[in-house]
């Protein structure tokens, strides 16, 4: 999918703002403060309807105003849509596709965003990890929300017996029964789409400029043996470690077994990359990962999803700034880019915008 058009009114210091993307690559270029990450964030928060930067709608809203407006045109599998978000201060946002009313839609605009924060998905706690699987596991299929959303509600629940000081072990397995089953669920969703993540994230990193080995490892709190599994294998495999932890459990008044306490592992050259990848080569697989992020939306919603991507080519050198640009450009997707330096540029077919003080000129 494709953004034609793209309006912005009273969104953080963009006070009025109309845009006319290019299909391929467009670059925000400007000094600092000037409102290039805000304009990547409006297209996120009318694509997700909340921001990565704030939890406060509030704080979105230009200073003195009460209110913010912000619209697209876009193209989804040949076919047109408009999108539109407004929050007044004090009310419930309202997003409409093609001038209706939606909460969840399979036609919504989409984004997925690199900002260099994304760093700490390689280096950063296991919760981001997570998070970012299963928010692609979400958008892969309706499906897995409700997976997701169920154990949520289980795993709280398990949690607040185990805190009582005598845990009904009538309620706790009769609780356990549904849990594991959803454990069960939520584990292969996340190992069939880490199998896929890793062999793409591999495949970028590679056609990023890293000359090393990448894998991408699903860890888990039990043990899985080698070879096929399945929803039945995994489950009796839950049940069983969460036997085995049942004293510890009670005693740490917690549960310790499930997809809430797994993680990813990232190996460059067999070697752990939280610990040994340099700054850069972090950087790069966080990138990579991302675009497989992009490359399994497309697989399975037919589109891709629009690319944004801040500061991404800070701190690269310039092979492989020079590589990561060229990858842009010949790639399918549409992509919003933000620098500092318009003349890293000099010979690029994008299209360059300039943002000062919230204001745009092409
Ligand atoms: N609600 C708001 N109302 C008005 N201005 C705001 C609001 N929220 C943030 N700003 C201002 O927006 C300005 C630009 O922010 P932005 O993060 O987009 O800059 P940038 O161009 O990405 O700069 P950098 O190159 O440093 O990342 C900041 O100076 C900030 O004070
Ligand atoms: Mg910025």
């Amino acid at each position: 999918m494709y953004i034609t058009e793209i309006q912005i009114n009273d969104f953080r210091n963009l006070e009025r703002v109309r845009y006319v993307p290019a299909r391929g690559v467009n670059i925000l270029l400007g000094n600092n403060a000037q409102g290039k990450t805000n304009f990547l964030e409006a297209i996120y928060v009318l694509a997700t309807g909340s921001s990565f930067r704030s939890a406060l709608d509030k704080d979105l809203i230009r200073l003195g105003q009460d209110r913010f407006f912000i619209q697209a045109a876009y193209l989804y599998l040949n076919k047109k849509h408009t999108i539109s978000l407004q929050y007044t201060q004090g009310k419930r946002k309202r997003l409409t596709i093609d001038n209706k009313k939606y909460a969840l839609n399979q036609e919504r605009l989409a984004a997925v965003l690199f900002t260099p924060d994304d760093l700490y998905l390689i280096k950063g706690p296991p919760q981001k990890r997570r998070a970012f699987l299963d928010n692609l596991l979400r958008n892969i299929s309706p499906e897995h929300r409700t997976f997701l959303e169920n154990y949520e509600q289980l795993l709280n629940r398990r949690n607040a017996l185990l805190k009582g000081d005598l845990p009904d072990p009538g309620m706790l397995r009769a609780l356990d029964h549904v849990f594991s089953l959803t454990a069960a669920q939520i584990t292969l969703a996340r190992l069939n789409l880490l199998k896929i993540l890793d062999e793409l994230t591999q495949r970028f990193y590679n056609r990023l400029g890293g000359n090393e080995d990448l894998q991408l490892k699903y860890a888990l709190t039990f043990n899985l043996p080698g070879g096929k599994v399945n929803l039945d294998s995994i489950r009796e495999i839950v049940v069983q470690a969460m036997q085995e932890k049942y004293i510890k459990e009670k005693q740490r008044k917690t549960t310790l077994i499930g997809p809430h306490r797994d993680d990813i592992n990232f190996y460059l050259d067999q070697k752990n990359a939280r610990i040994f990848a340099s700054q850069g080569q972090q950087r790069n697989i966080a990138v990579a990962l991302k675009l497989a992020e992009v490359e399994v939306f497309k697989k399975i919603r037919g589109a891709y999803p629009i690319l944004l991507l801040d500061e991404i080519l800070a701190e690269l050198d310039i092979d492989r700034r020079t590589t990561m640009l060229d990858f842009l450009m010949n790639s399918s997707f549409q992509t919003f880019m933000t620098s500092v330096d318009g003349s890293l540029f000099n010979n690029i077919n994008g299209k360059m915008v300039w943002l000062e003080q919230g204001r745009l000129s092409e």
